[in-house]
């Protein structure tokens, strides 16, 4: 019988992780197969329960559930940890489970090894203070930036996440904000964590704050451009990208948790882009 694996989230139904995972699969021959659940909002312990005792292998966790399986499991990833949220379930032999993020991993991936985007020594803003923002911070730390600013509508939020990025690199240059403390300052790179574009919107930052050959990153992803995209497109940045990229760099590295077998992401983007495999 194949290894069963599956994400869970509510709502389920757009979720492009079964497509990514069915692509990894057949490329890398494994015998496996990749479903989603619809996840109750009352009892996520008892699916993720449920998924394990019919033998379940793997979970990919989203949107609402997140820091509900970090809450939920006691062994967790030093990423994990750092992100306080669980985007990736491993299950152990004995049933035993374990949370992971691949999230944060996934968009350095993206920027750097796809698109050449450095992250060392540039001058990078992080637009947004939730848990999408947590999510990715710590890796980004990693890539050492010259500066990271992390600017919030509400301003002590950013204030607090900035706080909690100093405990994960002794040379962190971390500042929280507001989205009015930017006047002035310049950036390299900007990334949109904010939840602002599902509503049609872009969060208020001062046009200049991008410099001169700098690029901007939109976690979010769509058919069209989003609006973020748009504003760095009015903004003459050099390099707008979307997250899909993102979206299956996470996969690739979930699916390396999973099976020890990295895929070849390049011809899963194409394939979600439309360019064909
Ligand atoms: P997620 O898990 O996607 O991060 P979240 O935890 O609800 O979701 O956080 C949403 C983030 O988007 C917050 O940083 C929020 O700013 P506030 O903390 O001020 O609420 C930000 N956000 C949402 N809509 C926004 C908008 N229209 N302009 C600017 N920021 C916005």
């Amino acid at each position: 019988m194949a290894d069963h694996y599956a994400v869970i989230g509510n709502p389920i139904a757009h979720s492009k992780s079964p497509v990514i995972h069915a692509a990894f699969a057949r490329q890398t021959r494994q015998h496996m197969d990749y479903g989603r659940i619809l996840g109750n909002l009352d009892d996520f312990a008892g699916d993720v329960r449920r998924f394990v005792a019919e033998g379940g292998r793997g979970l990919n966790v989203t949107v609402p559930f997140k820091e509900q399986a970090f809450a939920l499991l006691e062994d967790l990833s030093p990423r994990a940890e750092a992100a306080g949220a669980v985007n990736t379930i491993v299950v152990r032999d004995g049933g035993l489970l374990r949370g992971d993020n691949t999230d944060g991993v996934g968009l350095v991936r993206d920027l750097v090894s796809n698109h050449g985007i450095g992250i060392a020594g540039r001058r990078v803003l992080l637009l947004g203070a939730g848990g999408a923002a947590r999510g990715v911070l710590q890796p980004l730390l990693e890539q050492g930036p010259a500066a990271l600013q992390i600017a919030n509508r509400t301003a002590a939020k950013a204030v607090e996440l900035a706080e909690l990025a100093v405990g994960f690199t002794a040379d962190a240059h971390v500042r929280g904000s507001g989205l009015d403390g930017l006047d002035g300052q310049a950036f390299d790179l900007i990334i949109n964590a904010t939840s602002s574009g599902l509503a049609g919107d872009v969060p208020a930052i001062p046009d200049d704050c991008l410099a001169d050959g700098g690029s901007i990153y939109d976690l979010l992803y769509g058919d069209v451009p989003t609006p973020f995209c748009r504003w760095g497109a009015a903004r003459g940045a050099a390099r707008i990208l979307d997250g899909l990229g993102m979206l299956v760099e996470q996969a690739a590295e979930s699916f390396l948790l999973w099976r020890g077998v990295r895929p070849d992401t390049a011809p899963v983007i194409a394939m979600l882009r439309g360019g064909g495999t």
